[in-house]
């Protein structure tokens, strides 16, 4: 069974990589899964300076899913590139996401990291619901989004996937101003932004009040819009939200991905991303494909 795929110019020996935010800076996960069994590691949103996040409580079981407000602690580019990115296993392929507040500091830290040699590609997170600046208000607006994907675009020349909100009116628009702009690929999707109560204190759950939500849950609303950005641009597409098994990231793959990230499952089972690729590949035998990119875009529609 042949499992590689090309995803946006990175050759990945399987279409499972793990999601920003939800597989630290990936050595964590070491100790429970052999990180080379991975397409590769999308890191956890990086920004020019470090970041703290936001207060507790700042994550949530709801029914199905996970609500979270981070707000994107991380330990800035600097270290990144000089402690994070060398202690990984050669051969274990990087995507480095990156988080800012304004669009001079993303193709800044685009920069920074184009030189860092370990890293295949740079995924723009312009979708973050629950920070107070930046993210989701480039993601949501076409203007802003095409005016990011633009300096971006003049930062790097490393493969560049932009990371775009299910929090739009229609993700087709958003899609093809990024395809426009000179995207190499787009990873779909974000959390939704969402909120729960607790009722006996008359309480938000969280203390940044709204939330963004994964996990299972948000798997039917993923796959829409996988489907739907499929079929309005030709840069390939990395499905996200609530993959859990090989078949749920088979149902990504027939609805136009190209390669898929593990996000929230990883919390479950820190082991549960390399069994994501072992299923893909029993799907595919079983059902006699020869390679598993036969499986991209082969959702029998009615009618066809
Ligand atoms: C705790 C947590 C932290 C996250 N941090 C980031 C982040 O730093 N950057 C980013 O682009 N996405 C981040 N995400 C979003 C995930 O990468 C993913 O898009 C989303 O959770 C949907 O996938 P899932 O349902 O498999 O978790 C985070 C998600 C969670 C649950």
């Amino acid at each position: 069974m042949e499992c590689a795929v090309e995803f946006a110019g990175i050759a990945l020996r399987n279409p499972v990589l793990t999601a920003s935010g939800t597989f630290g800076y990936g050595t964590e996960f070491a100790p429970f899964l052999d990180l080379r069994r991975l397409g590769g590691i999308v890191s956890k949103s990086v920004s020019l300076e470090p970041r703290q996040g936001n207060l507790p409580a700042r994550i949530a079981e709801t029914p199905a899913g996970l609500l979270n407000a981070i707000g994107l602690e991380n330990v800035g580019v600097e270290a990144f590139v000089r402690e994070k990115l060398p202690a990984l296993p050669e051969g274990v392929p990087v995507i480095a996401s990156v988080f800012e507040t304004q669009i001079e500091r993303y193709a800044e830290v685009c920069k920074r990291l184009s030189g860092a040699g370990r890293v295949v590609g740079i995924e723009i997170n312009a979708s973050c619901p629950h920070v107070k600046a930046g993210g989701i208000e480039f993601g949501q607006s076409r203007d802003a989004l095409a005016e990011l994907v633009r300096a971006c675009r003049q930062a790097t020349s490393l493969p560049l996937l932009l990371k775009l909100s299910p929090n739009v009116t229609s993700i087709s628009e958003m899609a093809r101003v990024c395809e426009d702009e000179g995207a190499d690929g787009l990873s779909l999707i974000n959390t939704l932004q969402a909120l729960d109560v607790d009722v006996e204190r008359r309480r938000p759950l969280l203390r940044n009040v709204l939330g963004g939500l994964s996990g299972p849950a948000i798997r039917p609303v993923a796959l829409r819009i996988v489907f739907q950005a499929a079929q309005a641009v030709k840069i390939p597409i990395c499905g996200i939200g609530g993959i859990m098994s090989g078949e749920d990231a088979v149902k990504f793959l027939l609805s136009g991905a190209t390669a898929v990230q593990v996000g929230t499952a990883n919390y479950l089972n820190p082991a549960v991303a390399g069994e994501v690729a072992d299923g893909i590949r029993a799907y595919a035998a079983r059902h006699g494909f020869a390679r598993v990119a036969d499986l991209v875009g082969a959702l029998e529609l009615p009618g066809a």
